[in-house]
């Protein structure tokens, strides 16, 4: 298949990533939001990204400007109809994405490959609602998209491996690199990080350290970028609990079942990062 246009369905913080490193990669894109409101926010977040990486001499001012004029913005579905691939990157919620497969199957051209970014909705929900299953997978990204080298591709119980071997193509063209994961929750990357991101709000609850040492601990002790409760801040605490349900309703392990601190801070509306206030402050925001 010859991917030329590529259409993203949400322009938050993982469809814009996404707009963005296709764009960069010479791919005419169309990117979607519910509203104009919405559309302004997203496009505004690639314009500031690659500004941010003119000025770290990453992009240079030529390239920034070609991206930028590879991405067109609508706030209709139907301005995806001429796409060769669509990624649909909107909030994780099973009726929204399922409506916008049903939308997309309908206005798409036949030979179209329709890709989720999802990260917990399987992609059995969204392929069971198209006629071309065949042609419906999995292409999970990971935050901060534009700098994270990883993506996910899934294949369905459906998914042909033509939809495969494109779809891993495609990730490639992107100067990313795949990795094929069975249609089951978490994928791998999350079955595997999301214990660990709870097992580390289990540590502060018992009091085994403060938020600094434990962070600090696995920073130093293990060389990851970001400790366990700066990445939870960063990723959204209400994010990685919406997760960790899923996980836990599907295996029903107690590994998988969120802490009882991570219950009260998502109620509490202490998302991390996004709201200001997470195991960390973040005055302004
Ligand atoms: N444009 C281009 N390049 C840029 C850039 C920009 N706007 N901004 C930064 N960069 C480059 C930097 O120049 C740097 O490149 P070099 O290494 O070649 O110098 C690199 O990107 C890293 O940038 P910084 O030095 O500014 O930032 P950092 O070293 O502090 O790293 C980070 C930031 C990449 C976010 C790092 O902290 C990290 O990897 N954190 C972990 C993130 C993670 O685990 N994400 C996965 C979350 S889980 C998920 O997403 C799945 C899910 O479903 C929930």
């Amino acid at each position: 298949m010859n991917i030329q246009q590529v259409g993203v369905v949400g322009c938050g913080l993982m469809g814009s990533g996404i707009g963005q490193v296709c764009a960069q990669s010479g791919y005419q894109v169309v990117v979607r939001e519910a509203n104009s409101e919405l559309l302004a926010k997203g496009t505004g977040r690639i314009e500031k990204f690659l500004q941010a990486g003119v000025e770290k001499g990453k992009v240079t001012e030529a390239q920034k400007r070609e991206a930028l004029s590879r991405i067109r913005g609508t706030t209709s579905l139907d301005d995806l109809a001429a796409c060769d691939l669509v990624i649909e990157a909107v909030t994780e919620n099973v009726e929204l994405k399922r409506e916008v497969f049903a939308t997309l199957d309908r206005i798409c051209k036949p030979e179209a490959l329709l890709a989720s970014n999802t990260s917990s909705v399987c992609i059995a929900e969204m392929s069971g609602v198209t006629k071309r299953p065949s042609q419906v997978l999995g292409m999970h990204f990971f935050n901060p998209v534009p700098l994270m080298k990883l993506v996910e591709v899934v294949r369905a119980l459906t998914t042909s491996d033509a939809t495969v071997s494109a779809g891993m193509g495609f990730v490639r063209s992107l100067g990313k690199t795949p990795i094929l994961a069975k249609d089951t929750p978490g994928f791998v990357v999350n079955l595997l990080l999301v214990p660990y991101l709870l097992d580390a709000v289990r540590a502060l609850e018992r009091g085994v350290a403060s938020v600094e040492d434990i962070d600090q601990g696995m920073v130093l002790g293990c060389g990851y970028p970001m400790g366990p409760l700066t990445l939870l801040d960063f990723v959204g605490i209400d994010t990685t609990y919406y997760i960790a349900n899923i996980l836990f309703d599907e295996f029903k392990e107690t590994r998988y079942a969120a802490p009882t601190l991570m219950k009260r801070m998502v109620l509490a509306g202490h998302h991390g990062r996004k709201t200001g206030k997470g195991f960390y402050d973040y005055p302004g925001k």
